[in-house]
């Protein structure tokens, strides 16, 4: 996708919440998308897949998968295609299974709605629930979601999502409510399941040590934008937007897991009605200078092979946001 806006209509205007965010990724490729809570992960998601509703608005931009533009066409041929090579995975199952349908139903459901038949829909439900460990389908399907642990919930979740066989399958935050061990089989699930299938994979979360042990590249957003962009180990060898590395500052250590707490950014992210003229990080920033509080910094090639969106190199930054 490429130069895609997401706006609030307000009383004829629209309040740009998401600006100009392009991101690329092929088959087989995981990226994962990183940024504090409010930072834009979720209208980005929902935008690509065209579950935006008012009075939220996709106001510009292009989405494009296999060469095929989704975003201009808003027609059931478009949505119904999109539904197929495109699947999505939300933090709370909850919000995407009906508590009143049996499991296997509802699995069935994305294949059903694209008129498979349904002796076929329910053999390969099943084999969905399987390749997701839930090696008792049989019983599984029969069961209502709150029969369900909600690591299973998860799994169930991810069933539908790749049950039509999708080349994108979307993840927004679907590990966040999980203990940390459940969290693990269920990126490593996703892993081998993307590998399998050679598909591409985006995964928002506001977690690094997710984004770590998951993504090939890494876009981190801030405020409603992409500020920088970055193979995986770059991004953590060496970020080149301060708000990058204020965001590794604040893992918590190895040495003492779930322990440590973490060292919060200071200042608060930016109400995106009210952003700030210049770099929206600019007030939080260790390195702003002049320039960043008049003029907003695009995304730009480094050296390193990330793209970052900051007027201040990292061998210009004073310490205390060197890595
Ligand atoms: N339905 C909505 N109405 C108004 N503002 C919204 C709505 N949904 C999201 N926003 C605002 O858009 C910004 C981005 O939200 P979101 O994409 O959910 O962030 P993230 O997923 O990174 O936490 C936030 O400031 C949020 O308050
Ligand atoms: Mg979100």
């Amino acid at each position: 996708m490429s130069g895609l806006s997401v706006g609030l209509q307000r009383r004829g205007v629209a309040i740009p919440l998401v600006h100009d965010v392009s991101l690329d990724v092929g088959a087989g490729e995981r990226l994962g998308i990183v940024g504090e809570s409010g930072s834009g992960k979720s209208l980005t998601m929902l935008a690509v897949m065209g579950l935006l509703n008012p009075p939220l608005c996709a106001t510009g931009g292009s989405i494009v998968l296999e060469g095929k533009e989704l975003l201009a066409g808003g027609d059931a041929a478009l949505r119904r295609a999109r539904g197929v090579a495109m699947g999505m995975i939300y933090q709370d199952p909850m919000t995407s299974l009906n508590p009143m349908i049996r499991i296997g139903t509802q699995v069935a459901e994305g294949l059903r709605a694209h008129g498979v038949g349904r002796d076929e829909a329910r053999e390969r439900s099943r084999k969905a629930l399987i390749e997701v460990g839930l090696t008792d389908a049989h019983k599984v399907e029969r069961l209502y979601p709150h029969q369900l642990s909600g690591g299973m919930r998860q799994r169930v979740m991810i069933a539908s999502a790749l049950v039509t066989a999708p080349k994108l399958l979307i993840a927004d935050e679907p590990t966040t409510a999980l203990d940390v061990t459940i969290q693990r089989q269920i990126l490593r699930l996703v892993a081998k399941l993307q590998k399998e299938r050679n598909m591409a994979v985006v995964w928002a979360t506001h977690d690094l040590g997710v984004v770590a042990q998951f993504a090939h590249r890494v876009a981190v957003m801030y405020a409603g934008r992409v500020v920088e962009i970055a193979p995986t180990r770059s991004l953590f060898r060496q970020p080149e937007h301060p708000y990058s590395a204020a965001l590794l500052g604040s893992l918590p250590s190895r040495a003492t897991p779930g322990k440590a707490r973490m060292n919060q950014i200071p200042g608060i992210p930016p109400d995106p009605t009210r952003l700030p003229v210049g770099c929206p990080f600019h007030p939080r920033c260790a390195q702003a200078t002049q320039r960043c509080r008049v003029e907003s910094p695009a995304l730009t090639e480094r050296r390193s092979g990330s793209m970052a969106a900051c007027f201040v190199p990292p061998e210009n930054w004073t310490r205390q946001n060197r890595p």
